[in-house]
């Protein structure tokens, strides 16, 4: 039964521009942890939603000549509609202008209020107009904004202070001894740096002579509230802030995740605005760093903002997700390239995961017919053939990174396993075994522990790849209802896959990605030399005495003496091809065993070291590299190629 509950948020977005690839992270990271507590028994709540009181929105929506609120619709509609594209799934969209989100930030502001934590005062001090804040000296670099580099304006007028210096101790103690408030610990450390000088307190109006799009303060008519002071309320507005149910039950253990440029924000007054208004403290901040591209800081100038749905478009949902997630080192900054989403889609999706699966998937459809046979027990023992402690390894080191949102270390460990599974398919060599009838209760072992092996992967890559997750659940024949998960208690027991089952034949997960072949815009125009020059022409009767043929690598060893060649077995359907493939020094034989490929039939045979060649596959030059011909789905071996 699901007792314990966890609340999740993302930061709430500006709408004064469309979102990008920063804005997406955090809200697969968030969907990512939240999902991976559902499979840790953890009733969740997933918030998010867009921030639209502020200088910054009246100077955008003006821009466009629309009204702040018509000019806020349609950005934050552009917020809402990426998060089914990014199959983020959140159970509320909060928008600062929502009537009851402005209720409760009243509410909170009184409540302060009445307590004695604000008072009005004369105020003379350096505002920058970018962050719509006041600045300490210190705070600046070189005197200017660190985040604007401009020097911000000496502003002087009557406004509403926040007393947070009187909470300035306590806060640190919190910080001290709670020590999963903040994280990772080198954000912790660089609060409590900044917490050793003291906290001035916080302007917390807008006179409305300057300002008016913004929140009324519930005690001065004349003034809008601050921006930092509406959008945090968004965290407990959304729940129903003082007595709604869901403020109730998910409150109490709430984790927020934002990037490093607004953890001051989070980290001080959230929590001392909080404790001024006598509301629990929220249990944790985790913060990520910051995703630059192609090296530099996104910005409209350089013209690196990248846009995620055109991203999700041409590598696809959860080929972007994993790469988002393997590739960020929580905490710190990244880098995003198309080159290193691409060699990550094919290192370690197609080649890795796509092929580990329908390697084994095709053994034991050539073995069994695609039914898993269980297991042998005693063999299983007396010859070590048990891949599950291996398994509990890597749901423990899952479940401990991922606890710590170490996505990239929780990622690596399920990498792992798949790579231990490789290891034991090579030591093991099920094609020498299947030679031999005497040796059919060891292969079904074999299989059945490599279909375990795959059910584990299948069900701990969740919460990054929802959707790889049931495909490959569905062709194990264990798909669960209405698009559930699997618990991690579930994926734990070992043995879940029933003997008898039939699975089906594999589509392929992850097509490898050619990167000219997904950029057509700019290579179109450019007229292609062909090196070497094309052949003479042939007719079509010529080509079709060319027999081709799909085939299935079932074997692959390196011939001694030579470093150039491969003798592979390839299964053509009705018969098995001994063939000479010279792809030494680009493929090893455990990288392509499983994989398809064009085959020449009816070449003359040939001797090549000794060894008989009965056919050729198909490979192109690139870049002094041999890469295999193939194809983008799973096919039947023996299909003439056309
Ligand atoms: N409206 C405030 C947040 C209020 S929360 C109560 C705000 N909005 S924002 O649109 O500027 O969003 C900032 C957040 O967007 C960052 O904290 C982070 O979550 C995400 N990112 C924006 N740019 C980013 C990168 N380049 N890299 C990673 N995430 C970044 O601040």
């Amino acid at each position: 039964m699901t007792t314990k509950k966890q609340f999740f948020t993302t930061p709430i977005y500006y709408v004064n521009a469309k979102p990008h690839l920063g804005h997406a992270y955090t809200s697969i990271a968030t969907d990512v942890a939240t999902r991976f507590k559902q499979m840790d028994n953890h009733e969740t709540f997933f918030l998010t939603g867009t921030d639209e009181h502020g200088d910054k929105i009246v100077q955008a929506a003006q821009a466009q000549g629309n009204t702040p609120k018509e000019y806020a619709d349609q950005i934050s509609t552009l917020f809402q509609n990426l998060l089914p594209k990014l199959n983020v799934k959140n159970n509320h969209f909060i928008r600062t202008t929502d009537p009851d989100h402005i209720n409760v930030v009243k509410k909170v502001l009184s409540k302060i209020y009445d307590s004695g934590d604000i008072y009005f005062s004369n105020y003379e001090g350096l505002y920058c107009f970018g962050c719509e804040r006041f600045y300490q000296e210190r705070e600046l670099t070189d005197g200017k904004c660190p985040d604007h580099g401009k020097a911000p304006t000496v502003i002087k007028e009557s406004n509403y202070f926040f007393k947070m210096s009187k909470y300035q101790e306590w806060l640190i103690n919190h910080i001290k001894t709670n020590p999963d408030f903040i994280r990772p610990a080198q954000y912790k450390k660089e609060l409590l740096s900044f917490l050793k000088e003291p906290l001035e307190d916080l302007c917390i109006s807008r006179p409305k002579s300057r300002l008016t799009w913004g929140i009324t303060l519930p005690f001065d008519e004349d003034y809008v509230t601050y921006v930092w002071f509406d959008a945090l309320v968004n965290y407990i507005s959304a729940l129903g802030y003082p007595d709604g149910e869901l403020f109730k039950k998910f409150w109490a253990d709430t984790r927020h995740f934002v990037a490093k440029d607004i953890i001051k924000p989070h980290g001080i007054y959230w929590p001392i605005m909080l404790k001024a208004a006598g509301i629990p403290i929220y249990k944790g901040l985790n913060v990520h760093g910051f995703w630059n591209v192609k090296g530099s800081k996104m910005s409209k100038s350089i013209g690196n903002v990248t846009d995620p749905v055109k991203v999700t478009d041409i590598y696809g949902i959860d080929s972007f997700r994993y790469f988002l997630m393997r590739e960020m080192v929580f905490g710190l900054d990244a880098n995003f390239t198309e080159e290193t989403i691409i060699s990550r889609i094919n290192a370690d999706l197609a080649n890795d995961l796509g092929n580990t699966f329908s390697r084994i998937l095709s053994m034991n459809l050539r073995y069994f017919d695609g039914e898993v046979k269980g297991y042998d027990s005693k063999i299983e023992k007396d010859k070590g053939l048990s891949l599950s402690s291996d398994a509990s390894l890597a749901i423990d080191e899952f479940k401990k990174a991922m606890e710590l949102c170490e996505f990239h270390k929780g990622i690596g460990a399920i990498w792992q396993f798949i790579s231990t599974m490789n290891k034991y398919i090579d030591k093991n060599k099920p094609w020498a075994l299947a030679k031999d009838e005497a040796n059919i209760r060891v292969l079904e072992t074999i299989l059945y522990n490599l279909v375990e092996g795959l059910r584990v992967v299948s069900c701990l890559i969740y919460p990054i790849m929802p959707q790889t997750s049931f495909k490959m659940q569905k062709a194990l024949s264990m798909e669960k209802e209405n698009k559930g998960f699997y618990t991690l208690d579930e994926i734990s027991a070992w043995g879940q896959v029933k003997k008898g089952t039939l699975i089906a034949k594999p589509d392929s997960l992850f097509p490898r990605i050619e990167k000219d072949k997904i950029k057509p815009k700019e290579t179109a125009g450019q007229t292609k030399m062909f090196k070497p020059a094309l052949k003479e022409e042939i007719t079509i009767d010529d080509f079709a005495k060319i027999d081709l043929r799909t085939g299935t690598v079932i074997s692959a060893e390196k011939i001694e003496k030579s470093n150039k060649l491969l003798k592979l077995k390839v299964d053509l359907g009705a018969q098995t091809r001994q063939i000479i493939a010279g792809i030494a020094k680009n493929y090893n034989p455990d990288q392509i065993i499983g994989k398809q490929v064009i085959v020449v039939a009816n070449l003359k045979e040939a001797t090549l070291m000794g060894e008989t060649s009965q056919g050729m596959i198909l490979a192109t030059d690139n870049k002094k590299k041999l890469v295999l011909s193939g194809f983008d789905k799973e096919i039947l071996p023996g299909n003439p190629v056309k």
